[in-house]
C-alpha cells in the first residue's frame, strides 16, 4: 500500500472478507469456539476476553440481525461497539475509503462493514491497521454463511459430503455458500431462473463442488439442506417487478421439501417474504431452523471477533 510520512505501512493483519479467506482447520476451530461461547451464554456465564476493546460497525445498507448480533456480541465479550451509517457520517459527503480506514482503524480494535461493492471492503482492509469483517456486500455475506454452516453442524453433524440446495437468485448468499462448499467439502445443487445465472468466474471457482439444475425441484432432490433468499437484494430494488415475474417458480414449497432427504432442514438468512421465495408452510414448518440460524449469527461472530482480535485461545 502507498506510504507517506504520517501513514506508516500496515503490518499484516487477518481479515474476514469472504469464506475463502479461512482454511477448513480455521473453520473447525471457529465452530468449536462458537459452541463453547454459546454454551457459556446459555448458562449466563460472564466471558470477557475483549474487555476495553472496541468494534466500529459501518453500515451503508440497512440491517436488523447484523447490527444486533455484532453489538450484543461485542458487549457480551466485555467490549463495546460504535454504530456508524453513511448518512450520518462523512461517508455520504465523499470522504475516501482509504482515509476512513486509516482514521477509524487507528482508534478501534476491529471493524465490521456492510457496503455495496466487495472492492470497497477490500480497499478498507488494505488501509486498515486492524481486522476488517465483511458484514455483507453485493457479492458476499460470509458472516451469515459462517453461522449457517455452524447451524447445520449443530443440527445434523458434519457438513462434509452433504448436499446443500440453493433455489433462487445468484446473489451474495449463494456466492458465499459456493466458497464454503470448496473450503469445507460439500456439494451445492443450484437452480436459478434464466437471466439470473451464476457468474462465470464463481462457477469456475466452484468446479467439482457444484451442480446446476434448470428445474428447482430437481435441485432439491436428495438435499440435506434447502436454502433460499429474497428475490430482490438490497441495492437491486429497481428490478423488483421484473424479478417477481422471473422468480415465480423458484419458491421453496412443501413439494420441494418432500423430494429432499428425509433429514433435510430449511434455512433462510432473513428477512423473508412468505409467499414469494418460500411458503409460510415451509419457513414456519417443522423442518425450518431459521430462528436458531438467526441467533447463531451472534454466537458465531463472537467466536470470529475473539479469533481476529486476540487469536487462538484454549479456555
Ligand atoms: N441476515 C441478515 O444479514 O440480516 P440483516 O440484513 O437484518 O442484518
Ligand atoms: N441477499 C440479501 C441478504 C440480506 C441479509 C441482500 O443482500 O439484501
Amino acid at each position: 500500500m502507498p506510504n507517506s510520512l504520517n501513514a506508516a505501512p500496515v503490518a499484516k493483519v487477518r481479515h474476514f472478507l469472504q469464506m475463502s479467506d479461512f482454511s477448513a482447520e480455521e473453520y473447525a476451530y471457529l465452530f468449536e469456539r462458537t459452541k463453547i461461547i454459546k454454551d457459556r451464554f446459555k448458562r449466563y456465564e460472564l466471558y470477557h476476553p475483549l474487555r476495553d476493546r472496541t468494534l466500529a460497525m459501518v453500515f451503508e445498507k440497512n440491517s436488523t440481525r447484523t447490527r444486533v448480533s455484532f453489538e450484543a456480541g461485542m458487549n457480551q465479550l466485555g467490549g463495546s461497539a460504535i454504530f456508524l451509517t453513511s448518512e450520518t457520517s462523512q461517508m455520504s459527503r465523499g470522504e475516501p475509503i482509504e482515509d476512513l480506514a486509516r482514521v477509524i482503524s487507528g482508534m478501534v480494535d476491529v471493524v465490521m462493514i456492510r457496503t455495496f461493492k466487495q472492492a470497497n471492503v477490500e480497499k478498507f482492509a488494505e488501509y486498515s491497521r486492524v481486522p476488517v469483517i465483511n458484514g455483507l456486500t453485493d457479492e458476499q455475506h460470509p458472516c451469515q454463511v459462517l453461522a449457517d454452516v455452524f447451524t447445520f453442524i449443530e443440527q445434523r453433524g458434519d457438513i462434509r459430503g452433504k448436499i446443500v440446495t440453493w433455489v433462487g437468485d445468484a446473489n451474495n448468499m449463494l456466492y458465499s455458500w459456493m466458497q464454503a462448499a470448496t473450503v469445507l467439502g460439500f456439494t451445492m445443487h443450484v437452480s436459478t431462473p434464466a437471466g439470473y445465472e451464476i457468474d462465470k468466474a464463481a462457477l469456475d471457482a466452484a468446479k467439482g463442488y457444484l451442480k446446476v439444475f434448470a428445474n428447482p425441484l430437481d435441485a432439491a432432490r436428495g438435499a440435506h439442506l434447502v436454502t433460499t433468499d429474497v428475490w430482490t437484494s438490497m441495492g437491486f430494488e429497481a428490478e423488483t417487478e421484473a424479478r417477481k415475474k422471473a422468480f415465480a417458480d423458484w419458491c421453496v414449497d412443501e413439494e420441494m421439501m418432500a423430494v429432499a432427504d428425509t433429514s433435510a432442514i430449511f434455512m433462510h438468512c432473513l428477512p423473508a417474504h412468505r409467499g414469494e421465495e418460500v411458503t409460510a408452510g415451509v419457513i414456519d414448518g417443522a423442518q425450518s431452523v431459521v430462528w436458531e440460524e438467526a441467533w447463531n449469527r451472534m454466537h458465531a461472530q463472537k467466536a470470529l471477533l475473539e479469533y481476529l482480535v486476540v487469536g487462538e485461545v484454549k479456555s
